[in-house]
């Protein structure tokens, strides 16, 4: 079990009051007392649903070495006997203690925004510079007031490269997180009409992300998804926040990290792209274009963080899709494999452009066919009728004949598909089951997705409950 702080460290850095014998160190940060590991220190943070203090004991019993616990809580703590460290608010001791972790460091950093593919690109990213280094980088979509605090708390003082995840719904919430990440690297993957419903329009979800410019390091540099429309007002206030650097990943010709050939196939993908001078070729083990635009992020930023380009690039071809991100399973029916395209993590009008692409690229069988079941994408505001609607576009004359719909807002584009296209509404994920259960046959192929929300990582779980299932081209994770 390796220290990733020391006690003395710990409360020097929160500048708490510890009660109790001090353990030398601790192993691991947890927020969590569910996934608490024997050694770590347990921060006893108030959600909006939970409040840690409540699972104070659960956290002993899991092994905790040290509880992190509010002043204010103390006298309802008094039966516990654990070493514990009083702080006045927990979140606030969590944060100085990721800020003391950034200052300790000399790891080169790279936080990732955007509408869509953060998470992908942070995974992608933490494979790649695994292959050169000691990586770091945010757990899940850790991505928040408490995601990123935490991340920064758990960094390791030892490694090379750290990456996170950084993420809003409102204006002002980047701001205060990035400047205690401090990247040498910040990236913009797009942007697109996710949580729309909290902004007027595409331009003030723009200036929101472009908070991410405000925390980058002296000499560091920004890196911006060259072939978005927002492009120019992303550069702009980039330039506006004092960043130095500004640099395009992309296909246009004016990007710095470029694209100059791409084939698309159903589990992978080749490409071509000029990064730092040289020509990379590269196989995407996930398929996808907006696999490859995210690629093409990932290695301008292995070569701006100064790591080797070309073992970053051979890493690519084991990178796998992951759950709910487009995993694929074949489904073994009695009378043929159906392939099931998991993207049941969340939706927007961005990611269901690029999970109906990937459907659409999918080979079926003579008498297969290709079925796209589909939720409501949430947080959109007076604009979600219309955004659902547009989604016919994504479909009639694609090679999808076939759509099951679900959720209120899904009806906009219910109520507008052509006739050519076998559609099929239903209220919920509840009453879309035995519909999919029942229609599925050998040959098919099945694309998953809507928002969180709507639940239909359910559907996913009821397929693969069915129907044995190995995992298709990618990896398990
Ligand atoms: N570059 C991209 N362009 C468009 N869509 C993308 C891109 N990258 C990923 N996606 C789509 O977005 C979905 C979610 O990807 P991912 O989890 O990486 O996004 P995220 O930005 O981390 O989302 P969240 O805000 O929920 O954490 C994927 O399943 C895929 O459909
Ligand atoms: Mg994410």
């Amino acid at each position: 079990m390796s220290a990733l702080w020391t006690s003395e460290a710990l409360v020097d850095a929160m500048g708490g009051r510890p009660i109790g014998t001090m353990p030398e160190s601790i192993s691991g940060i947890s927020i969590d007392s569910r996934s608490l590991q024997p050694g770590d220190a347990f921060f006893a943070i108030k959600g909006e649903a939970m409040d840690g203090h409540d699972f104070a004991t659960a956290a002993i019993k899991a092994g905790a070495g040290v509880l992190v616990v509010a002043e204010g809580k103390l006298p309802a703590l008094g039966r516990l006997t654990a070493p514990m460290i009083v702080v006045q608010d927990v979140l606030a001791a969590l944060e100085k203690l990721g800020v003391a972790a950034r200052a300790r460091s000399n790891a080169k950093i790279i936080a990732v925004t955007g509408s869509a593919g953060k998470t992908t690109t942070k995974e992608a990213l933490r494979h790649v510079l695994s292959a050169v280094g000691k990586v770091h980088a945010s757990a899940q979509s850790f991505n928040n007031h408490w995601g990123v605090p935490l991340t920064l708390a758990r960094m390791p003082d030892d490694c090379d490269y750290a990456v996170f995840e950084i993420g809003m719904n409102h204006p002002g919430e980047i701001r205060p997180l990035v400047k205690m990440v401090r990247p040498h690297v910040a990236i913009v993957t797009l942007i697109a009409a996710a949580h729309l419903g909290f902004f007027r329009n595409l331009d003030e979800i723009a200036k929101a992300k472009a908070e991410i410019f405000e925390g980058i390091e002296p000499g560091g540099a920004a890196l911006l998804n060259r072939d978005d429309a927002r492009w120019k007002l992303l550069d702009k206030m980039a330039r506006a926040a004092g960043v130095e650097h500004v640099f395009g990943f992309g296909e246009n010709a004016r990007s710095t990290y470029k694209l100059t050939k791409c084939e698309l196939h159903a589990d992978h993908s080749d490409i071509t792209a000029r990064i730092g001078g040289q020509d990379v070729i590269a196989r995407i083990g996930a398929p996808g274009r907006h696999m490859v635009q995210n690629v093409l992020a990932v290695l301008g930023a292995v070569h701006l963080v100064e790591a080797d380009v070309g073992k970053a690039a051979e890493a690519l071809a084991d990178l796998s899709a992951e759950r709910g991100r487009g995993k694929r399973h074949v489904l073994r029916h009695p009378k043929g494999p159906i392939t099931l395209i998991d993207e049941s993590y969340n939706a927007n009008p961005a990611s269901m452009a690029a999970a109906m692409a990937l459907l659409n690229a999918t080979p079926v069988t003579d008498d297969g066919r290709r079925i796209a079941v589909l939720g409501d994408m949430l947080e959109l505001g007076d604009h979600s009728a219309k955004l659902h609607a547009d989604l016919a576009e994504l479909i009639v004359g694609t090679g999808t004949n076939t759509v099951f719909l679900g959720g209120p807002e899904m009806r906009a584009l219910a109520d507008i598909l052509p006739d050519e296209i076998k559609t099929e509404y239903r209220a919920g994920v509840e009453e879309l089951k035995p519909l999919l259960l029942s229609t599925l046959k050998a040959g098919d192929v099945v694309m998953i997705k809507s928002s969180k929300g709507i639940g239909f990582s359910k559907l996913v779980e009821a397929l693969l409950g069915k129907y044995p299932a190995e995992a298709a081209g990618t990896k398990q994770n």
